[in-house]
């Protein structure tokens, strides 16, 4: 079996963190930990949200980026490498606010306004007004953080499920009402995730002001943790205790190594332990998991500005992958930056046709492997050259690699049209331009015509300008590729279908004519809008 020709690339993934601070002993476990081993498997996108941490503290915007900055400490701290994954800041990649907006064209308000969190949250966090356009689209802006780089999991605990599923939605909308595959729905990876009880017993969480910080020092919680309840277990220490009913037996079954964890439950049981030792034990645990990430956190933090230009580099890594997204949703939008096809409807004057096909514009074009050639050559192509009322859906973007499939599978028009591209089929000779056609029907047929390396001549050919003799080529063909020759001849361009039969037995030195020539120099490049 031959090689692929495309590298086999790993599937992508990406989660974020709003910026509330510094990170804590649930945010590791629940999160961060799993993050750091993904980076090894996995295509990794993770960032700071800062921009959905406004949606909640907009009215009091002055620690965004101090935050933002402890999070990507604790983050590298934790073990993120920049040099394995893409570790990023939202608001620096300005693609995310783009296609938010352009995604909030396209949501229906009663899909956000059923996101459960919406109203949880509206009741439970007083002293904010939440009832902003802003808050209300939160899960847009985290689609959009997830599609813009078309990732393939989200590594994200429970409480955001409904987000990812909205995602889905969002994704699937945009493809079907755009007759696209831009976007793959992605699938939420939950963690199985222990649950970490904090310094109160109740599930570790900042609004609880119960956790213990990934950076904080043991001077301070370790007191915390000495002073915790039990649950009433044991309030004598003759009795013996239930370890399942108790937060610090929680704390060492995430915590403790599991010889450990089983030796003070079975002594716990036989009231053989003092609650005191059991819990200088647990904290001993703790201890030794966060320590090497405190001594990270120090190195980092004297010399913060090297965190901070390295989220400036990998924001703008971030932005090109982010920005190949956007060509294609702009495109579908009909928000290109280049001219296009629009020109035609303004006439053609001869610098705009030579600018079109003087692909030397085009720099570096020629220098990449041949499926992203390909692949350019038809973003350029649809951009460029084909005719305004055609819309093409992505459909055959998929297929870029291999110019038989691209053969096979043609591109698709809006009214359902099928529309041949010869991209790389051509073979240059001395004769012509020599394409071999499937013997299928479509709407309409663009033959691309290379001069050497920078010079291309196109030519958008209805069906009705060769049904006729196609249909008899076809018959002769019997199912094989039609063979079709493409010639000029002073500043006139012909193009014929050439009998194969005939051609393989005088050999290739003449070209049999199977039917007269067709006159197509009116239809290189400056075409009228084909109806
Ligand atoms: N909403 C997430 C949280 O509060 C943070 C987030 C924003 C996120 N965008 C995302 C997570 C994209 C995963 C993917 O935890």
């Amino acid at each position: 079996m031959p090689e692929s020709a495309i590298p086999t690339s790993r599937p992508r993934v990406l989660s974020g963190m709003r910026p509330t601070g510094k990170l804590h002993l649930g945010n590791y476990m629940g999160a961060l930990a799993n993050w750091v081993k993904l980076q090894d498997a996995y295509e990794c996108y993770f960032f700071i949200a800062d921009l959905h941490a406004l949606t909640t503290d907009y009215a009091d915007p002055s620690r965004i980026k101090l935050n933002t900055l402890d999070v990507a400490l604790d983050y590298l701290a934790a073990g993120l490498d920049p040099e394995k994954s893409t570790i990023f800041i939202q608001s620096h990649v300005p693609q995310h606010a783009e296609l938010h907006l352009l995604f909030s064209m396209i949501t229906p308000l009663g899909w956000l306004e059923r996101v459960p969190t919406y109203k949880e949250q509206q009741e439970n966090i007083t002293g904010k007004d939440l009832t902003t356009y802003g808050f209300l689209g939160y899960p847009v802006l985290m689609a959009s953080d997830i599609l813009l780089y078309q990732a393939d999991f989200v590594p994200v605990g429970q409480d955001q499920t409904a987000h990812v599923e909205l995602t889905r939605e969002v994704a699937r909308r945009f493809n079907s009402l755009y007759k696209s595959a831009v976007f793959p729905e992605p699938d939420a990876l939950l963690t199985p995730s222990p649950k970490v009880p904090g310094t109160d017993g109740r599930k570790m969480s900042k609004s609880y002001g119960n956790t213990i910080g990934l950076s904080e020092s043991p001077l301070f919680w370790g007191p915390k943790i000495a002073a915790m309840s039990t649950n009433g277990q044991r309030i004598r220490q003759t009795d013996p205790g239930d370890p399942d009913l108790c937060p610090i037996g929680d704390l060492h079954k995430v915590f403790s190594a599991p010889e450990l964890a089983e030796e003070t439950r079975n002594r716990c049981r036989k009231a053989s332990i003092r609650c005191e030792v059991c819990k200088a034990a647990v904290g001993k645990s703790i201890l030794d998991l966060i320590l090497p990430i405190h001594q990270k956190r120090k190195e980092l933090e004297s010399r913060i500005d090297e965190t901070w230009e390295m989220l400036r580099e990998q924001s703008a890594k971030a932005a090109i992958r982010a920005e190949q997204t956007m060509l294609s949703v702009r495109n579908i939008f009909d928000l290109s930056r280049d001219l296009g096809s629009v020109r035609r409807y303004f006439g053609t004057s001869a610098e705009d046709i030579k600018n079109a096909h003087d692909l030397s514009q085009h720099s570096s074009w020629w220098n990449l492997p041949q499926d992203q050639q390909s692949k350019l050559l038809r973003d350029y192509w649809r951009n460029n050259l084909v005719p305004r009322d055609i819309s093409l859906t992505q459909e055959s973007q998929r297929n870029f690699a291999s110019i038989q499939r691209e053969l096979e599978e043609p591109f698709i028009s809006a009214k359902k049209k099928r529309v041949l591209v010869s991209s790389m089929s051509a073979q240059q000779e001395p004769s012509g331009w020599h394409f071999r056609i499937p013997p299928k029907s479509y709407e309409v047929w663009t033959l691309l015509c290379w001069h050497g390396t920078y010079w291309l001549d196109d030519f958008v050919i209805p069906q009705k300008f060769y049904a006729q003799p196609f249909a008899q080529a076809k018959k002769k063909s019997k199912d094989k590729p039609i063979h079709l020759r493409v010639w000029k001849y002073g500043e006139k361009w012909n193009m014929e279908f050439v009998d194969l039969l005939a051609r393989e037995a005088i050999g290739n030195a003449i070209v049999a004519q199977a039917m007269e020539p067709i006159d197509i120099t009116e239809l290189r490049g400056n075409y009228e809008p084909l109806n």
